[in-house]
């Protein structure tokens, strides 16, 4: 038996090449270099037609009903967004409007987010933690909310940023260690 931790990660970013995707990958790949991962990764850019076509579950392709399923085994979620008219998307509420109102309970949420400006970067704390205490997952202490500015050809290039991604995953680790 594998005892990898299982992290599925969704990425709400609406195309590619995507800044809240590259986001989600340096965040995942730092965890990977202190512990053993094994990990899911959902990107709404490659789902988000057929996922916003039904409201049912069951009418979805076995692919995504599969990446569903892979949210609600996790034992770790790490969630980016970017945030759209001050909130995340509405395809990223879509996805978790079909998450099993059970799955996610105690489970650790890293929360992370981009955006055009500095002001929306309570969209952690104010939009994506309440949708997550309504799972009562164990939404993390830190997230991490990235500007357009930190990023150049869609890729990180902020010191700053770097720093705050390094919290975010040293204050994450204990909390994921105790669910290997
Ligand atoms: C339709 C739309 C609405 C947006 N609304 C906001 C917003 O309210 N606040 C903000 O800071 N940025 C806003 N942005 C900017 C995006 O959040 C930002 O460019 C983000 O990094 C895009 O992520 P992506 O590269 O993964 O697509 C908006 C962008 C679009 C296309």
């Amino acid at each position: 038996m594998s005892n990898k931790l299982k992290i599925t990660a969704v990425s709400g970013g609406a195309g590619k090449p995507s800044r809240t995707s590259a986001l989600l990958e340096e965040i995942t790949s730092r965890i990977n270099q202190a512990i053993a991962i094994d990990l899911h990764l959902i990107e709404l850019s490659q789902i988000s037609a057929p996922l916003g076509a039904t409201a049912s579950r069951t009418e979805l392709p076995e692919a995504i009903q599969a990446d569903i399923a892979a949210i609600e085994s996790a034992d770790v979620l790490v969630v980016a967004t970017p945030v759209y008219r001050a909130t995340y998307t509405g395809i990223f509420k879509h996805l978790f409007d079909l998450v099993d109102q059970n799955a996610l309970l105690d489970v650790p949420v890293l929360l992370a987010a981009t955006g055009g400006s500095d002001r929306h970067a309570l969209i952690i704390d104010h939009q994506l933690r309440p949708l997550f205490s309504f799972f009562q997952a164990l939404t993390l202490p830190v997230g991490v909310y990235a500007t357009e500015s930190e990023f150049v050809d869609y890729k990180l290039d902020s010191k700053s940023l770097d720093e705050r991604i390094d919290l975010a995953v040293s204050r994450a680790l204990p909390f994921f260690k105790s669910r290997q």
